[in-house]
């Protein structure tokens, strides 16, 4: 096999068992920030251990969903080359904190998270803030699109899982732009589970079984889009997202980057491919996965790795000494 077509063998398995350090780390490092009120030391502190971390892992990323510019850092810029360098050449995408105000406040559902994919697959859709995304399970499929209206995905979605409208649950941010979205799930006879922040999450919960969580609907960050795309596609769920930029500005930029502003994007064209790899450590409790817990002289960290090719989801306890990374 040549050198190219090697490339295209990763992200491999022991990548995926790699990279849950990097959000462990950024996980726990986060500890003595959760619920103190400064949610940009939370987020610091998280991406310098992911930073780190991702450092060690051989492989040669390129952070295509990052937290921002380079001169914003210490963030993990777009466009920063993280790994040794050695192994498969990925896409990356990175949040070392979805919830980085729900950390701060020491709310639930905060996670770190990171996703891969072979290199060139991910959309870069940095230069849009927003985008509005559906998110369902498999029976989605077929049944609801951002094309019809939020009372027929409701009762499409409805019929597909074979329950009533009334046994319907939907995640969606608690915003105000939402409220209109709100109005309609309610008034279609559907339940709302509104929440504060990490529509990540969110997605990933409407996509698994025995959630309590049918559909996740409304607009959050595009990063958050493109990573909730690589977690779907080794659940099997059903994900679509289109652009939603702010301004006439925001939309000329992200056409002069060569994005479809009205065009529905499928799973597929968010993450292309099925060899991407998503792996998440809870922060706080989440219904996702538990938060990282200090007792005593050691720390509990849970974590999520999702792998597209294999269709696997593992669940992974860890613990850790303290002493090897928290000063007391
Ligand atoms: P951060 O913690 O990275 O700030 O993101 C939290 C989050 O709730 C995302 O999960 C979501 O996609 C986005 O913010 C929504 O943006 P906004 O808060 O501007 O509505």
């Amino acid at each position: 096999m040549n050198a190219a077509a090697d490339h295209f063998e990763a992200p491999d398995r022991n990548l995926a068992l790699e990279l849950v350090r990097a959000t462990e780390a950024a996980a726990i490092r986060a500890v003595p920030w959760i619920g103190k009120g400064d949610k940009n030391a939370a987020d610091g502190a998280a991406v310098d251990a992911m930073r780190k971390f991702l450092g060690t892992v051989d492989f040669e990323g390129v952070v295509v969903i990052g937290e921002g510019e380079k001169d914003n850092a210490p963030m993990l810029y777009n466009g920063e080359v993280v790994g040794t360098g050695r192994g498969p050449r990925c896409d990356i995408a990175v949040d070392p904190i979805d919830g980085t105000s729900l950390t701060a406040a020491g709310r639930s559902h905060a996670i770190s998270m990171l996703a891969v994919s072979d290199r060139g697959t991910m959309l870069d859709a940095s230069s849009v803030f927003y985008m509005d995304k559906l998110v369902t399970g498999a029976a989605g499929e077929g049944a609801v699109s951002l094309e019809l209206s939020v009372g027929e995905n409701v009762r499409e979605l409805a019929r597909a899982l074979g329950k009533p409208v009334g046994e319907v649950v939907v995640a969606v941010l608690d915003r105000p732009r939402h409220q209109g979205i709100i109005d309609e799930i309610r008034s279609a006879g559907a339940g709302t589970r509104l929440i504060l922040d990490g529509d990540v999450a969110g997605g990933i919960n409407a996509a698994l079984d025995g959630t309590r969580i049918d559909m996740c609907l409304g607009i959050g960050g595009c990063p958050e889009g493109v990573a909730t795309a690589a977690a779907i596609k080794a659940i099997g769920g059903f994900i679509q997202g289109r652009l939603a930029p702010l301004d006439a500005e925001e939309r000329a930029r992200g056409e002069a980057a060569g994005l479809r502003m009205d065009h529905i994007y499928e799973a597929d064209e968010l993450v292309r491919g099925d060899n991407s790899i998503f792996v998440v450590t809870g922060v706080t409790d989440g219904s996702l996965v538990r938060g990282v817990e200090r007792v005593g002289g050691v720390v509990h960290t849970e974590s999520l790795i999702l792998r597209a090719k294999s269709g696997t989801i593992r669940r992974i306890q860890a613990t850790h000494l303290a002493s090897k990374w928290l000063e007391d």
